[in-house]
């Protein structure tokens, strides 16, 4: 059993990491437009309908908000536990439907109030956080019923049989693979959503392995931490440009899948 107190010394962690991530996450998304092609891919997954309501958690630098107000005319309320990572949201989403907040996603009682959505997403971030079962059921409390949660996931990176290249990159890098690349697996996420809405329905979207977009990726440095805990920022940048580097035989034949699910409210 995990005391409540440890889950809130995480998410302190996570604030000021992506407090610290902050422009290098700017820049690596004006690089890739990367988030905003995962949030355009989730809400076609679920078949997201226009002019709807969204809860946005974990919204960071709003991202996932402007795609889901430019291509689909909703209504967001975004919030996230960095400061930063709003602050430069707020500078960034120019339309009056987005509004973003910081705050926790595990309580999100608190931020929506009386509020009621038609969705509550998470793009790259519920394996983020460390009660899952609580993210989950404050989502439910606001969400209409027929309503939708879902999300997408972090990476997972396979050779041509399926085998894990991740901890394959780690054995040829010589370095200790982390204990858990994630603070929530996908398995878990999944059956907090089945808690709240019966069956979910999982998606991938796969793309070709990129080492440059990897490196740029997990060299955001809340991404980096995930891989080189404990390590200073420009010794986890550096170890993160050669682990990939490893992978460059054979990047022809793998794939970087990014897993989604979703669920529905029960009417
Ligand atoms: C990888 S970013 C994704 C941001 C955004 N959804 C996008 O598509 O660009 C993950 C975000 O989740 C936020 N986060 C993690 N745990 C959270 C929590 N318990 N409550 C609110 N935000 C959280 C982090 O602060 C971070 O900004």
């Amino acid at each position: 059993m995990v005391s409540p107190g440890f889950n809130e010394k995480v998410k302190l962690n996570v604030a000021d990491v992506f407090d610290q991530s902050c422009l290098i996450y700017q820049a690596f998304e004006e690089k890739h437009h990367f988030f905003a092609s995962l949030a355009l891919k989730l809400a076609e997954s679920i078949d997201l309908q226009p002019d709807t309501m969204v809860l946005d958690v974990g919204c960071g630098n709003g991202i996932s908000a402007q795609v889901l107000n430019k291509h689909f005319s909703c209504r967001v309320l975004g919030v996230d536990l960095s400061e930063k990572m709003v602050a430069a949201g707020k500078s960034l989403c120019d339309s009056a439907d987005i509004t973003l907040v910081v705050g926790d996603g595990e309580k999100l009682a608190d931020v929506a109030g009386d509020q009621v959505f038609d969705y509550v997403l998470y793009n790259a971030s519920i394996f983020i956080f460390p009660d899952v079962e609580q993210a989950i059921g404050e989502a439910a409390g606001c969400l209409r019923p027929g309503g939708k949660i879902a999300f997408s996931f972090y990476p997972s990176i396979t050779g041509e049989s399926g085998e894990d290249l991740l901890t394959e990159a780690f054995r040829r890098l010589g370095e200790p693979e982390p204990r858990f690349r994630v603070i929530t697996n996908y398995d878990k996420a999944c059956r907090a959503l089945s808690l709240h809405c019966g069956t979910v329905t999982s998606y991938e979207w796969v793309r070709p392995l990129d080492i440059e977009f990897l490196q740029d990726f997990f060299s955001i440095p809340a991404q980096s931490a995930s891989l080189f805990p404990g390590r200073d920022y420009e010794t986890r940048r550096k170890l993160v440009h050669n682990l990939f580097a490893k992978l460059s035989d054979v990047a022809d034949s793998a794939s970087v899948v990014w897993r989604m699910a979703e669920g529905t409210k029960e009417v």
